[in-house]
C-alpha cells in the first residue's frame, strides 16, 4: 500500500521529509505525478479526451480571455511528422494522442472585428504571456485530468524548435502558435516510469522575501537525491544535477533551434511590442 509518507519520499527522493499534516486525495495524486516516455497502443477515447478538455477549461483564465486552443492529434501520419519537427521523439510516435496546446489571439482579434472593436492590444507581448499562462494552466490541468483516469503524459517543449513547420501542419492561423505538446496514453506497464525527485522546500519557497544564498544547501542535497535517482534509474547522466543543468543553459546550441523563437513569433503575427 502506498502511504503518504512514502509519497512524500519519492517526491524529495529523501526518507527523512517531514510529512505536512494537511493532505488530500488530490494532493496524493498530484505528489505520485511521473512522466511517461513509453505507452501500450491502446487508444485514448472520445469520452477521456472530453472530460481531459473540460478538465483544462476549468483551470482559471486571465479576464475569462480563453487565449489558448488545443489540437488533438490521432492520425499516425501526422503525428510522425510532428515527431520529426519535435527532436524525432519515439514517444511522440507511440502515443495514441498527441495534444498540441496554442497560444491563440486568433480568436480574439476575430471577437474584436465581429463587434467593431479595435484589437491594438493584442500585438503586445503582455497579450503574447496571457495566451502562454493561460495554455499552460490548462494544460497542467489536463495532465493531472487524464493521470486521475490512469493515463499517463509527457510535455513536449520540442514542439517550440520548428514553430513555422508545426503551424502549417496544424493549419494554424496568424495569431496562434504552439507553446508545447503532450503525449498522452495508457503507460506501459513493461516500462514504468519513476516518480522524479524535486528540490526541498527550502530552495523554492521563500518567506516574505526572496534570497539566493539560502538555497545553497538544498541544492547540494537535490544534487545528491539526484545522483541516487540517476543510479537507480541506470541513466548514464554525466556529473551531477547541476552539472546537468548548467549545461542545458551554457549556449544557444542548448536551446535545439529555439534561439531564433523571436523571430518566428514575429513570423507567426506575434508583435510582441
Ligand atoms: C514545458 C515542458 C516541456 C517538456 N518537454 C519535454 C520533451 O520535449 N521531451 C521529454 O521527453 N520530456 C519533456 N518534458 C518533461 C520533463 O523532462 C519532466 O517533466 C521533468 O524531467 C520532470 O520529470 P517528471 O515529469 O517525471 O516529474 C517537458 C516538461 C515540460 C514542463
Amino acid at each position: 500500500m502506498t502511504t503518504r509518507a512514502s509519497l512524500y519520499q519519492a517526491r524529495y527522493g529523501s526518507p527523512d521529509v517531514a510529512v505536512p499534516a494537511a493532505g488530500s486525495t488530490l494532493i496524493d495524486h498530484l505528489l505520485a505525478h511521473r512522466s511517461v516516455r513509453a505507452y501500450l497502443p491502446d487508444p485514448v477515447n472520445d469520452h477521456q479526451l472530453a472530460a481531459i478538455v473540460a478538465a483544462a477549461q476549468s483551470a482559471a483564465s486571465s479576464s475569462n480571455l480563453h487565449a489558448w486552443s488545443v489540437v488533438a492529434v490521432r492520425d499516425p501520419a501526422r503525428k510522425s511528422r510532428l515527431a520529426v519537427l519535435a527532436g524525432d521523439q519515439p514517444h511522440i510516435r507511440q502515443a495514441p494522442l498527441l495534444l498540441v496546446w496554442l497560444a491563440d489571439l486568433a480568436r480574439l482579434e476575430q471577437v474584436a472585428q465581429k463587434v467593431g472593436e479595435e484589437h491594438v492590444a493584442l500585438d503586445y507581448l503582455e497579450m503574447f504571456e496571457v495566451g502562454v499562462i493561460d495554455a499552460a494552466l490548462a494544460a497542467q490541468n489536463a495532465v493531472s485530468a487524464a493521470e486521475s483516469l490512469g493515463l499517463g503524459t509527457v510535455y513536449i517543449g520540442a514542439m517550440r524548435n520548428r514553430p513555422e513547420e508545426v503551424a502549417a501542419e496544424l493549419q494554424l492561423p496568424p495569431r496562434v502558435v504552439a507553446m508545447f505538446g503532450l503525449c498522452v496514453g495508457t503507460p506501459d506497464p513493461d516500462q514504468p516510469a519513476a516518480v522524479k525527485p524535486r528540490p526541498p522546500q527550502s530552495v523554492v519557497l521563500h518567506n516574505e522575501t526572496y534570497s539566493l544564498p539560502a538555497q545553497a544547501a538544498g541544492l547540494e542535497s537535490y544534487d545528491t537525491a539526484m545522483s541516487a535517482f540517476y543510479a537507480s534509474q541506470g541513466m548514464k547522466v554525466r556529473g551531477t544535477w547541476s552539472n546537468h543543468s548548467a549545461k542545458r543553459v551554457r549556449d544557444t546550441a542548448a536551446l535545439s533551434g529555439r534561439d531564433r523563437l523571436v523571430e518566428a513569433l514575429h513570423q507567426r503575427g506575434f508583435e510582441l511590442k
